[in-house]
């Protein structure tokens, strides 16, 4: 059984075989995401996407408060640790890591990335997880790329998480034909409505996937859902 939670924009709590795995953590500074309190969240992991603000705006604070591990670029590694933490796991696009709770593959998202002091980040990223119970993907902040075809010659995805709210990522259009590249029929919607650019018609979004046989799922934030 795998169990989802959203806090808003892109981050998530997935809780899968026996792990609390967490996601791009940016809570505090959305006004979306008011309800929700930091110190009620207990993670595992910390999986990061890329730098920009809108992913680690709580990652320090949680990765302190939590002492969870934290897996994303070798940059955002080198940057985390010269702030003291330590407890990180560098990845590069294209490997895979056997965390126990499940292999993760880092893939490639065709995105930018530096940290919130400018810093390089290094590849903005994506994950593939696989374990006994579940096969997902969460795809970061990207593009509609054809390397997402990739993903289903190796895997049977369960679902997974795409971002659809346009300008600074896909939009719901090019996330229904990523679904076709993944092949993939159930996807939890992220990156939308969190502010002004990426403001999005649910309804028509919604109808982009339904016209391709494919189910969006738009959670409620603090909503949790068994996949
Ligand atoms: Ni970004
Ligand atoms: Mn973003």
């Amino acid at each position: 059984m795998t169990q989802v939670t959203y806090f808003g924009h892109s981050c998530f709590l997935v809780e899968t075989s026996g792990a609390k795995v967490l996601f791009d953590p940016f809570i505090t500074p959305n006004d979306l995401a008011k309800e929700i309190n930091l110190d009620s969240i207990s993670c595992d992991y910390i999986f990061v996407s890329h730098g920009h603000f809108d992913h680690v705006a709580d990652l320090e604070t949680l990765a302190n408060k939590t002492g969870a591990k934290v897996i994303g670029s070798w940059e955002l590694h080198s940057w985390l640790n010269k702030k003291g933490i330590t407890n990180t796991h560098p990845m590069n696009i294209g490997g895979i890591w056997d965390f126990g709770f499940a292999k993760v593959k880092m893939v490639y998202a065709s995105h930018s990335n530096s940290l919130p002091d400018d810093t390089y980040g290094g590849t903005a990223a994506g994950y593939v997880f696989q374990n006994a119970d579940t096969c997902f993907y969460y795809a970061g902040d990207t593009a509609l790329t054809y390397d997402m075809k990739l993903i289903a010659e190796d895997y049977k995805l369960d679902f997974a998480f795409l971002p659809i709210g346009n300008n600074f990522t896909m939009n719901a259009a090019d996330a229904a034909k990523a679904a076709g590249f993944i092949n993939c029929n159930t996807i939890i919607g992220m990156h939308y409505d969190t502010f002004g650019y990426i403001k999005i018609n649910r309804e028509l979004a919604t109808k982009e996937f339904r016209n391709k046989g494919v189910e969006l799922r738009l959670l409620n934030i603090g909503e949790t859902i068994t996949n």
